[in-house]
């Protein structure tokens, strides 16, 4: 990942020696142990500052030249997990009000000596801009990881867990980039998984818990919301039975006296089979209420999820619009929610395509806890084989006004409006490959959700530099190289695949590679309606309504088709293919046109990887060129398939003749 800490040019960090002195904090704390043998690892490596050269306690004396005297003090004046940090000539400060803001200040030195920026230009103070910055593994406990493209499972294999050396390193790159939570296990919690909250499993899950919190990182389980059923408690799950409410008081006293540090639980109730309140009858709120009354006093929290949709729909319905689904089922329930409940919403109404309007959920509820949901496993985008930099995307939903006012999601997830709590929560992209995220570049992503969950106003091109810089090369051709592939890729990935959100279209189950009516004719309530004439669902106020879940503006400038911004049109509007697009071009000669730019743009992609040959590790290069041999053949796929269908399917030439 970025913590190689190979060695960097010295000549603007000229340390040959470091003095310590800490106050206010013990060198004992775990989180505190854990900074300072980041430190020695970080000076070692890239300055060549060896451990007999890290001096304790500092002479208060002027240190001798080439010195580094970094203070370390406690400042309750700090906001938690924030930082402060003050340069001089000689020295440099770094005050925090908690041990946790005290590791993130040291990997902020480690990433401005990584960067190669002198460390005298530490003047500044940091916070978080999102308090819970959470990851979500969706790994199983026989090793597989559903959606996961880089190997198996480092927590599990086979109903076991797994030794801790993979998960330490894990904790400390998440810890970098500032991740404070991680809930380990798949939301779809079936067989030995609703076990983890029993004593088969709880010295092991106490163990990681252990290893995150020495990072600042909260252990969160998935939880099975029929665990009483398959745990031999009683065989109903209804949340106002008196017998269930005892079993899991009974149930999660057990797990929080075993695991104390547990930060609470994530839930997917009554969503793609999983059980759930609504089987009895009682609401989503009254689900996740019965849970969070039973955590609270262990000051617990209840994520509950919102991806809660019809997925046995006739695919003849025209009138059941998957995308109203999370508003429908939750809308109503605004301020029926204990304190402790945060309720999880997926970025885009659908399902993590490529492209998708905001959720109108977000932002609605103004009395809830909400926590924005992003996918950084490229489950729709490629599978880490090809290439897509999803920050922009994410940044795109962080940005989008949505409340009343000018709030924007990320004041709602960072708890700026309504006086409510909230956060932000990633589907992880890591696996066991050496590599951790199996494309290389794929784990820029996984960098850049972090930075983006502490800073919302960083840019896309500031993260993806410091990315390059930390991992590949500090040279300004291999930066602006690499940047130029990134900062396209999601725009060249929509093109070869699903433009102007029309989205799926995709291998059913594996979601890699065309199949355009895949879903067509499936329960799963995503489909593009193509005929002869036309293609879209009209999801306006005369089709299925969805649009008018917006606040205005936006439910008017997406009513209209020549108000709506191009890249959604097909999300919301039915069209016919001689619809005249603002450049000029019919709907269907866009559509064409977009498939061959997308395929030379992963053409031009590769030709600025080989010029890079002999500029970076050669391993890495080797294996992202071999990612890239694969994105292309896909792309072609992707562009010969969709095209092809809808030449076949409205007689329509290419004006071009393509
Ligand atoms: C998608 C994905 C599933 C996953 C689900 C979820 O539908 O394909 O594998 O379980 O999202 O978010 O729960």
């Amino acid at each position: 990942m970025w913590l190689e800490y190979e060695p960097r040019s010295s000549g603007v960090n000229c340390v040959k020696s470091l003095y310590l002195s800490l106050k206010g904090f013990t060198k004992e704390h775990p989180i505190v142990a854990n900074a300072l043998t980041e430190l020695e690892r970080g000076f070692a490596g890239m300055l060549a500052v060896t451990k007999e050269n890290i001096i304790y306690p500092l002479d208060e004396a002027k240190p001798p030249a080439e010195t580094l005297a970094l203070r370390l003090e406690r400042d309750t004046e700090i906001s938690a997990e924030g930082y402060q940090l003050t340069a001089d000539e000689y020295s440099l400060s770094l005050r925090a009000a908690d041990e946790s803001g005290l590791l993130y200040g040291v990997f902020h030195i480690l990433r401005q000596i990584a960067i190669e920026k002198p460390l005298a230009e530490l003047t500044l103070m940091s916070q978080p801009d999102i308090k819970l910055r959470m990851l979500n593994h969706w790994d199983n406990l026989d090793g597989s990881i559903e959606r996961g493209y880089s190997g198996r499972s480092f927590f599990f294999a086979q109903n076991k867990v797994l030794p801790y050396e993979r998960m330490t390193d894990y904790a400390r790159f998440a810890a970098s980039v500032g991740i404070n939570a991680v809930a380990i296990n798949n939301v779809n919690v079936k067989d030995a998984a609703t076990r983890l909250i029993t004593p088969e499993y709880y010295s092991e899950v106490r163990q990681i818990a252990a290893i995150f919190a020495a990072y600042g990182i909260r252990l969160f389980l998935s939880l099975n919301f029929a665990a009483s059923l398959e745990l031999g408690g009683p065989q109903s799950a209804d949340p106002f039975a008196e017998e269930v409410i005892n079993w899991w008081q009974k149930q999660i006293a057990e797990t929080y006296a075993a695991i104390p540090d547990l930060g609470g639980f994530l839930i997917k109730a009554d969503s793609e089979g999983r059980p759930g309140p609504f089987t009895y009858g009682r609401t989503q709120a009254d689900g996740a209420n019965m849970l969070a009354k039973i955590v609270a006093p262990y000051g617990g929290l209840i994520i509950w999820r919102c991806f809660v949709y019809n997925c046995t729909q006739d695919w003849r319905d025209y009138q059941t619009d998957r995308a109203r689904a999370g508003y429908d089922n939750f809308i109503t329930t605004d301020g029926d929610y204990l304190d402790n409940v945060f309720l999880q919403i997926k970025n885009g109404p659908m399902d993590f395509q490529i492209r998708e309007p905001i959720s109108p959920l977000l932002g609605a509820m103004e009395k809830t806890n909400q926590i924005l949901e992003v996918q950084i496993a490229q489950e729709y985008t490629g599978h880490q084989i090809d290439v897509c930099y999803l920050v922009p995307m994410w940044k795109e939903a962080l940005d989008f006004v949505i409340g009343a006012g000018n709030d924007k999601v990320s004041d709602v997830v960072s708890g700026k409006t309504y006086a409510n709590r909230g956060g932000i929560a990633a589907v992880a992209n890591t696996g066991d490959d050496a590599n951790w995220t199996g494309n290389d570049l794929a784990a820029a992503n996984f960098y850049g959700f972090g930075r983006l969950s502490w800073s919302v106003n960083l840019t896309a091109a500031d993260i993806v530099g410091e990315w390059i810089m930390m991992t590949l090369s500090r040279d300004e051709q291999v930066i602006n190289a690499v940047s130029d592939i990134l900062l396209h890729s999601r725009l060249t990935y929509e093109k070869y695949t699903t433009p102007l959100g029309i989205g799926w279209m995709v291998s059913p189950h594996s979601h890699y590679g065309p199949s355009v009516d895949g879903y067509e004719y499936s329960r799963w309530g995503t489909y593009h309606r193509a005929d002869y004439l036309a293609i879209g669902v009209d999801r306006t106020s005369k089709g299925t309504g969805f649009s008018t879940q917006y606040r205005e503006p936006h439910a008017s400038i997406y009513e209209n088709p020549a108000t709506c911004p191009e890249d959604l049109l097909l999300f919301f509007h039915r069209l016919p293919y001689s619809y005249l697009m603002k450049n000029g071009k019919t709907l269907l000669q866009h559509f064409y046109d977009c498939h061959h730019e997308g395929v030379k743009e992963v053409e031009a992609m590769i030709a600025g990887w080989n010029g890079l040959a002999g500029q970076i590790d050669p391993a890495i290069h080797t294996r992202v060129a071999e990612r890239f041999a694969r994105q292309l053949d896909n792309a072609i796929e992707w562009r010969d398939q969709v095209n092809t269908y809808f030449y076949r399917k409205s007689g329509i030439e290419d004006r071009y003749g393509k």
